[in-house]
């Protein structure tokens, strides 16, 4: 699959086949997202991947905020991933102040980045994601047991697709580009 395709064919997934993904190829995928940039190539993103039912049910039904629409998501997919971050490493120097106004907030810029390359990666294994930002970020942490030092960035459902969707509505480029 070429760039273009594979940044024009991605979507989010909602529904999934039963079917599990092997670890082999959640593998591959992160040596893909690997690439991703990230400030001073610090590669902040870790990968957490839940397959187990019982795991990946306790996260659907208790760490969501009651938002049913993700815990149905959560519940069709064989599998989760939470993309967490290591804290204090990306806008920050190496006396610990901030290098720039944005002060920590590279920090979600980077998993921001490692997030898209790890979906697209996906894509191009023929895998479905749904990105997540509505979640209970302290319940997630435990519940995956998230070593200190890091913080949870996002959930993503994970698995070969049951549905194919058309994009919701995009701007025109003309919309979203000055040329100054
Ligand atoms: C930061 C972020 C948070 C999102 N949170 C959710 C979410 O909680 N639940 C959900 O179903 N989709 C969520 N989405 C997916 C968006 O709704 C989706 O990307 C958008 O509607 C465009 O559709 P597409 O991804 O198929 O192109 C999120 C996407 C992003 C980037």
């Amino acid at each position: 699959m070429n760039a273009v395709d594979c940044i024009k064919s991605r979507r989010s997934i909602r529904n999934y086949k039963e079917e599990q993904i092997p670890q082999e190829v959640i593998r591959e995928v992160v040596d893909l997202a690997r690439f991703a940039p990230s400030w001073k190539n610090t590669q902040i993103a870790r990968y957490y991947v839940v397959q187990s039912a019982e795991l990946k049910k306790k996260i659907a039904e208790e760490c969501m905020m009651d938002f049913a629409f993700n815990t149905k998501t959560l519940t069709k997919a064989p599998a989760l991933v939470v993309v967490a971050y290591v804290e204090k490493r990306s806008g920050y120097e190496r006396d610990g102040s901030f290098t720039t106004s944005k002060e920590d907030r590279w920090e979600m810029f980077d998993a921001g980045i490692a997030t898209q390359t790890f979906c697209l990666a996906a894509a191009e294994k023929g895998l479905g994601t749904c990105i997540m930002g509505i979640f209970d970020e302290a319940k997630i942490a435990e519940a995956i047991n998230l070593p200190e030092g890091q913080k949870v960035g996002v959930v993503l459902a994970i698995g070969y697709p049951a549905e194919e969707s058309a994009a919701p509505a995009r701007k025109e480029a003309d919309q979203l580009v000055q040329f100054l």
